[in-house]
């Protein structure tokens, strides 16, 4: 089940990114990748090396979203490297499905060229053509001002605070909960 049509795009840079769903055969790329933007920054979930999927997990779990209609995972490749994944979902329960909740991350090397608002708008785009999906949640690290900006230019809202949420080796930060609503 084909979600997205592989699309290119020219950086700033001039170099060529690929926007494509993700295959098995990523698997063990995406693990690289996951274990190498933890220790990139300290505003995700997870950090260096903590990404524990074996490649046959990795595979199951890209079989699953692959045939989920509610589910989008994207992954950005540049000179046939994985630089970049995003990841759209519905809540899986039906009384609360028309909900969905979003996570990006671009390697640090290609931060600032246009590749976070890219995969963005493929994300928001797939939920504003889900015949469910009516709106778009994510939680960011209070700390994290550029990622705040991108969710921002996108229209998302903070809404809420859940105090303390992170503990990033010993330092709490609030979480920000932002939304955005879709006009449908
Ligand atoms: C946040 C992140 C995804 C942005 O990706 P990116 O490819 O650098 O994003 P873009 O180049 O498309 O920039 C998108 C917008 O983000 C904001 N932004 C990003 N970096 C910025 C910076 N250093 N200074 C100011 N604004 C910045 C700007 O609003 C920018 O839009 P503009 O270029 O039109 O001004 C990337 O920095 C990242 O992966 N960070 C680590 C992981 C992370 O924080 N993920 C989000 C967890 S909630």
């Amino acid at each position: 089940m084909e979600k997205i049509r592989p699309k290119e795009i020219i950086l700033k840079n001039g170099e060529t990114l690929i926007l494509r769903e993700a295959n098995e055969e990523d698997a063990k790329d995406l693990i690289d990748y996951l274990n190498t933007v933890g220790g990139e920054s300290d505003n995700l979930l997870f950090g260096k090396d903590e990404f524990h999927l074996t490649i046959e997990q990795e595979i199951q779990y890209i079989k699953k979203v692959a045939n989920d209609s509610n589910t989008l995972m994207i992954i950005g490749v540049v000179n046939n490297s994985i630089v970049s994944v995003g990841q759209i979902s519905c809540l899986p329960r039906k009384r609360i499905s028309h909900n969905s909740e979003i996570a990006i991350s671009v390697k640090k090397d290609y931060w600032r060229k246009g590749i976070g608002s890219a995969v963005m708008e493929e994300l928001i785009s797939f939920a504003q053509n889900h015949n469910l999906i009516k709106n778009i949640s994510l939680g960011v690290k209070a700390s994290n001002h550029n990622a705040i900006r991108m969710y921002e230019k996108f229209g998302f809202k903070t809404i809420g605070i859940h105090k303390n949420y992170f503990n990033v080796n010993g330092i709490y930060d609030d979480e920000l909960i932002m939304d955005l609503y879709l006009d449908k």
